[in-house]
């Protein structure tokens, strides 16, 4: 798909704005799941303020508002899990990962409020895939849709998943318009050519194809991205995770596999290249990895409202259209 743009002024850099949005509202990867073991509790900085995770002597992990609904203390500060609970440590009342308020060891009757509902803020926790996930929405709205099955990603058939991860100065919807940017491949990644690309917006999922077949992606909101590449029949999965740190900042985390082909098959050979490929060129590039070359962008451009585009470029403004509904306030295109 083509689109120009007709613009009766282009705006000047002083004008824009490096990172203009909010931060958006969908599942996103906190940390990973071997990183917090029964008991462990840490403090995390994302969605442009500090939380603290725990996860209790039951397994489940909870991220709650560090500050304490009684007199405030910091609990990611001498805070304890207690059974499956987070303790605060200034006067020991107790919150589970939903955020009620389990115990006061002092109070004959706990207040009014903390009888009707949870007291402590929390956000709704999946674990899937050795990821811990945490649905975020500024208005604390419940989740409205899932994070995505990738049976590649459970199954014994495949390799033990190859992880990386990256800071990038910019915001989520910047990054994944890289996948809709179909020229930016030839002239930043230095790809023979520019590939044919087609993409479609379906609900909260953005379906790409890059190579006519070669790299099928999928988003489920701003969060989570599938990427499945695909060559002499062998495919390989990348399953990419972007979490908002604050507006500008984004964590963005990767993890590879394929089938556990024999070694030494030709499959196995091919399923490796498309890795070795990803892991330098993670969004389909054939020679410059996005590492050398997109970040460089990323950490230094204006977002430009108003884009001037020519009948060559990708579908930039479909993407940009489907992402603006993760923002829970209307924003201005
Ligand atoms: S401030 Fe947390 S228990 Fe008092
Ligand atoms: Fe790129």
């Amino acid at each position: 798909m083509n689109e120009m743009t007709t613009l009766e002024r282009i705006q000047t850099g002083d004008e824009l704005e490096r990172c203009p949005f909010p931060i958006p509202l969908g599942w996103f990867a906190v940390a990973l799941s071997e990183e917090l073991k029964p008991g462990g509790i840490a403090n995390i900085h994302v969605f442009g303020r500090e939380w603290v995770l725990f996860r209790g002597e039951d397994g489940k992990a909870g991220l709650a508002d560090p500050y304490c609904p009684h007199l405030g203390a910091h609990m990611g500060h001498g805070g304890e899990v207690v059974g499956n609970n987070l303790r605060c440590p200034f006067h020991h009342w107790e919150y589970d990962a939903e955020g009620w308020c389990k115990k006061i060891p002092y109070a004959k009757v706990m207040p009014g409020i903390a009888r009707k509902k949870p007291v402590l803020k929390t956000l709704p926790i999946e674990e899937r895939y050795g990821v811990i996930f945490a649905w975020y929405h500024p208005n604390g709205d419940e989740p409205y849709f899932g994070i995505p099955d990738v049976p590649e990603l459970e199954s014994d058939e495949y390799i033990p998943m190859r992880r990386g991860e990256w800071d990038i100065g910019t915001m989520i919807q910047e990054i994944g318009e890289n996948g809709v940017d179909y020229p930016h491949l030839k002239y930043l990644h230095h790809a023979p050519i520019i590939p044919p690309g087609t993409a479609k917006a379906e609900g909260h999922i953005f379906r790409t194809d890059i190579g006519a077949g070669y790299i099928i992606g999928e988003s489920h909101g701003p969060g989570v991205v599938i990427q499945r590449f695909t060559k002499d029949g062998v495919t390989m999965t990348m399953f990419a995770m972007s979490t908002p740190i604050d507006t500008e900042m984004t964590k963005t985390r990767m993890a590879f596999t394929f089938r556990n082909y024999p070694e030494g098959s030709k499959e196995r050979a091919i399923a490796q290249h498309l890795y070795e490929h990803s892991i330098g060129a993670a969004d389909g590039e054939d020679s410059a990895g996005f590492e050398s070359v997109d970040l460089i962008v990323w950490d230094n451009k204006k977002y430009r409202p108003q884009p001037l585009l020519c009948d060559g470029d990708g579908p930039i403004l479909l993407w940009r259209k489907w992402f603006s509904q993760f923002y829970a306030e209307p924003i201005e295109a």
